[in-house]
């Protein structure tokens, strides 16, 4: 589905990410994981077109889209989180949802599958965005990005700073986007217990570079600590 191929990031001059090799298979769902600084949500940015890519490709469903717009890549199919989750704080909760359909053109209303994923947004429909707590804001910022059932979901550390038990709900929304919905998912986390519930393949990252990547089963809880703590 996405296929990263020798790819570079930079900010100015400064060359963050170098020759990265991604893959994420159709119907999968993949996790980059990697202490801070790394450079997992450049890794994200640039598959977003939102930093400078100077070498390699960038592939989605067979459309190579390094030089493409930001706006297009979106177009093209892929719904993306940024770190921080970035809702709307004063717009209602369904005028969070609504722009994610406007932004396209969109004037198809908010699917049904987006309140049933997402059980605790309809009781807050009306509410400002700001009003919610961090896990409700950060499940109405994936609502958002699904509006237009996307090929592929991208997901910026979506547990930081969220409590255990919306955690949950948050992995099992993102288990049924993939299973039901048929939606393949790339998600950058650091929250290691979060990963091996969901997570089919592992990419480890360390300075710019995928150092370690297996099945999930393959690589243990107590290996993958190793190396992130090292
Ligand atoms: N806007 C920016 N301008 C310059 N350098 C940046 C910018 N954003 C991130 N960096 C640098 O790029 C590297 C990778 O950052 P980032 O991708 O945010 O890491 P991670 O998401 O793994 O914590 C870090 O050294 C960071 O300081
Ligand atoms: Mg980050």
């Amino acid at each position: 589905m996405l296929a990263i191929k020798n790819m570079s990031a930079c900010y100015g001059e400064s060359r963050v990410i170098r020759s990265l090799d991604l893959d994420v298979p159709d119907k999968k769902v993949v996790c980059l994981i990697g202490r801070n600084g790394v450079g997992k949500s450049t890794t994200l940015k640039s598959i977003m077109g939102l930093v400078r890519t100077p070498e390699g490709s960038i592939e989605l469903a067979g459309t190579e889209m390094r030089k493409m717009a930001p706006y297009d890549r979106v177009r093209l199919g892929i719904g993306y989180v940024p770190q921080g989750r970035d809702i709307f704080p004063q717009m209602t909760v369904q005028e969070n949802l609504e722009l994610g359909l406007k932004a396209a053109g969109s004037r198809e209303r908010v699917p049904d599958y987006i309140y049933d994923l997402f059980p605790i947004l309809p009781p807050f429909a009306k509410r400002n965005g700001g009003d919610l707590s961090g896990g409700q804001q950060q499940q109405l910022a994936i609502a958002r990005a699904l509006v237009l059932k996307p090929k592929i979901l991208i997901l910026d550390e979506p547990t930081e700073g969220i409590q255990p038990s919306v955690i949950e709900d948050i992995g099992e929304a993102v288990k049924r986007v993939n299973r039901e919905l048929g939606i393949t998912v790339l998600i950058v986390e650091q929250y290691l217990d979060f990963v091996l519930g969901i997570s089919d393949f592992i990419y480890i990252m360390e300075k710019g570079e995928i150092i370690r990547q297996g099945e999930t089963g393959s690589l243990s809880a107590d290996e993958i600590t190793r190396i992130m703590t090292n």
